[in-house]
């Protein structure tokens, strides 16, 4: 009766609240902004401060400082394509509007890590943090209010808020000019960054740069990562990685799933020693057989963990299963999370981490983590910490690595806006191939890395389709966190617990050894890719659009890619004995035939299971190792070089410890690759003594 009576009368002043308002309200109604003015932030950079910007923004987390030299080494820049003077703002009770305005042929790309949504023009799309990156809403994995136009500019806004951004769907009633209408609902204003470009592409360079610039991976992160069933005891883990080294299946990375921890979904961080009696041992003994260790978590922290009262006044309002959300935005949480961390698993000598769940499903109606009006003792809201929590626990569990001057290469389930500096790839549960394949075309529009990994199959058809799609991302994952066996043992993931391995497990094993061994044999290449990236902000997987803009004809293509500088890729889906393929202008050749194919065309191509459609562009040179089943300290590659066309372009291959961030500080040699009519010839220069190249042949195509 009382309770009754107490909800009756808040419903009675929430009311009374909306008929009146409240006298220190800003009056409901759009307020715009006269004037807009641009001031130079950096070379092909303007900064718009528009109305009165929020205090906690993604740029006041930057990960990394803005990388002024490759800024100024780029292209000069040209003026935006954009016209300044026409970009609109208002403000209203509601929050704010940023109005651009668009041509009627141009086309956007960008706003994070969705793998359903692709080019964005006549559509609108919000920039939210969910699991559920397959819905058209462009829900992702990585909310990042960065987009980037046909015409060759790129638009950041330094916004925690939920913002949605229609893309020419929305008409005025005067005018009917068409714009690209951003809605930012709470804020009173925000500060807009602009990237020029001579193309999209190099807009997009300047906003990693702005961001930091791409990360370099350990060189082992570059090989085969396996994680293991979550149930999996020490001597299981111990018994396959043996299995993969006596196989001959290359692997640098083993997974340890939450079976590690005495509690899980919320996590207590301590060992759980039924199934991991001898940690240290355990974790010495993988590294005896050169393995990386990767371990799985999540940030949410229970009651029985032991910092779990220590972190009570530096955690949110609510709780997710039961545990705490450690306010990361506080040095207070960081350093007690990091305690147990390092008592737990650094100084054991674990090598990388998973940072599972730090997403979120804002839509649905099960949104299991924490709501959008939580607090936060760093003052953040539910709703912008949602926007930066997967970025904040990156940044924390990096520290230790960066004090170890040690290089690590995790996994994330969540990331945000300026995150090309930071060394983690996003995976996800769902597991639609053709999403995936999506997924990778689209991560170059911003700073991010993706990973479409393989658990189990449908068949084995299915199974060497996406095993050939995984090989040609950041972080090459087989994540077999629900089955005891390799699904080149067994697909099927009953089956696998029961430990039934399927008739054709050779044969699919062969096929599968072969498809990781080119992975390997591309090792030096990708390595080459992302130390560009660093230095130039030039994703390594980008969408053709990009590399090839003014070709209307690829402005729509999401299934295919490029991979590294020079390899492009058009993954096969199960059941697929042919496929369209479009090819950008000028010559390509086929990676296993040789055969040349003349570009600006979509062409029908045929590929048996072992083989997928993967081109070389022409006047290329292109480095390949033999394969090693991991990359160690003392690993030299042996690399074969292919000259593709008369007049190939010189490459650089990247020579340092693999490991350190020594290389920052200059320990790094340069070796270039380089054409000409006498021959092949290669050359060094840089201060890093021990050669991790041999150069054994060139073979011209
Ligand atoms: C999921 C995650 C999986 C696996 C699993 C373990 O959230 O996406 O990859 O780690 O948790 O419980």
């Amino acid at each position: 009766m009382g309770k009754t009576h107490i909800l009756a009368s808040t419903v009675a002043v929430t009311l009374a609240c909306l008929s009146y308002g409240t006298p220190n309200m800003p009056a409901d109604k759009t307020e715009p902004q006269a004037g807009v003015r641009a001031q130079l932030v950096y070379p092909g950079i303007w900064r718009i401060r528009l109305g009165t910007p929020e205090r906690l923004t993604p740029l006041g987390y930057r990960s990394a400082a803005v990388a002024k030299d490759g800024l100024a080494n780029l292209n000069a820049a040209p003026a935006p394509a954009v016209a300044i003077d026409q970009i609109r703002f208002a403000k209203s009770a509601r929050g704010c509007i940023v109005e651009f305005p668009m041509d009627k042929s141009e086309k956007f790309y960008g706003l994070g890590l969705s793998t359903n949504t692709f080019e964005l023009s006549g559509r609108k799309a919000w920039v939210v943090p969910s699991d559920h990156p397959e819905e058209t809403t462009n829900e992702s994995h990585a909310p990042e209010p960065f987009f980037v136009s046909s015409r060759g500019y790129g638009v950041y806004l330094d916004t925690a808020r939920y913002a949605a951004v229609s893309f020419g769907n929305v008409a005025e009633k005067e005018g009917h000019r068409k714009s690209v209408l951003v809605d930012i609902p709470g804020a009173r204003g925000v500060d807009v960054y602009i990237f020029s470009g001579k193309s999209p592409l190099e807009s997009v360079q300047r906003y990693n740069l702005f961001a930091g610039g791409g990360v370099v991976p350990p060189m082992w992160g570059l090989g085969i990562a396996y994680r293991g069933k979550g149930s999996a005891t020490a001597d299981d883990v111990l018994g396959l990685a043996k299995s993969f080294r006596d196989d001959d299946i290359p692997c640098d990375i083993f997974g340890i799933e939450p079976g590690w921890q005495t509690q899980t979904y919320s996590c207590s961080f301590l060992w759980n020693l039924g199934h991991f009696p001898k940690p240290s041992e355990f974790i010495d003994k993988m590294h005896g057989m050169d393995y990386r260790m990767s371990f799985w978590e999540h940030p949410f922290t229970h009651p029985t963990s032991p910092i779990h009262e220590a972190l009570k006044p530096y955690s949110g309002s609510h709780l997710v299963w039961n545990g705490l959300v450690p306010d990361f935005a506080t040095p207070q949480a960081r350093k007690i999370f990091l305690g147990q961390q390092n008592e737990s698993l650094f100084s054991k000598g674990v090598d990388s981490l998973k940072i599972d769940e730090v997403d979120y499903q804002p839509f649905k109606p099960d949104p299991w983590s924490f709501p959008d009006s939580s607090t936060f003792p760093s003052g953040l809201d539910g709703e912008q910490m949602h926007s930066l929590f997967g970025t904040l626990c990156q940044q924390t569990m990096l520290t230790p690595y960066r004090e170890k001057n040690l290089r690590t290469w995790g996994l994330v389930r969540n990331s945000g806006a300026l995150s090309a500096s930071l060394p983690y790839t996003i995976y996800s549960d769902t597991y639609d191939h053709r999403s995936y394949i999506r997924g990778l075309a689209k991560t170059g529009f911003g700073g991010h890395l993706w990973t479409p990994e393989v658990r189990d199959a449908k068949s084995v058809d299915d199974l060497i389709r996406r095993v050939q799609t995984v090989i040609f991302s950041p972080y090459a994952m087989i994540n077999c966190w629900y089955m005891k066996m390799p699904p080149w043992l067994q697909i099927d993931a009953d089956k696998s617990n029961a430990g039934q391995k399927m008739a054709e497990s050779e044969d699919t094993t062969r096929r599968v050894r072969e498809i990781f061994r080119l992975r390997m044999s591309l090792a030096p290449y990708l390595y080459s890719a992302f130390n560009e990236y660093r230095q130039t902000g030039l994703p390594v997987v980008r969408a053709l659009c990009l590399d090839y803009p003014g070709e209307a004809d690829l402005a729509g293509v999401d299934d295919q890619f490029m991979f590294g500088p020079s390899m492009m890729v058009a993954p096969m889906m199960e059941g697929q004995k042919k496929r369209p393929v479009a090819f950008p202008k000028g010559d390509w050749y086929d990676f296993y035939t040789g055969e040349r194919v003349k570009g600006g065309q979509v062409v029908e191509v045929a590929k048996t299971l072992d083989e997928m459609p993967l081109y070389v562009k022409a006047e290329t040179l292109l480095p390949l190792a033999e394969p090693v089943n991991h990359i160690g300290k003392e690993t030299v590659f042996k690399i074969h070089v292919r000259v593709y066309g008369a007049h190939p372009g010189d490459l650089s291959l990247y020579e340092d410890d693999w490991e350190t961030y020594d290389y920052e500080k200059g320990a790094q040699t340069k070796l270039t690759l380089s054409w000409t009519s006498s021959g092949g010839a290669s050359k060094r220069s840089g201060n890093y003594a021990k050669h991790r190249y041999e150069i054994v042949g060139w073979e011209s195509k």
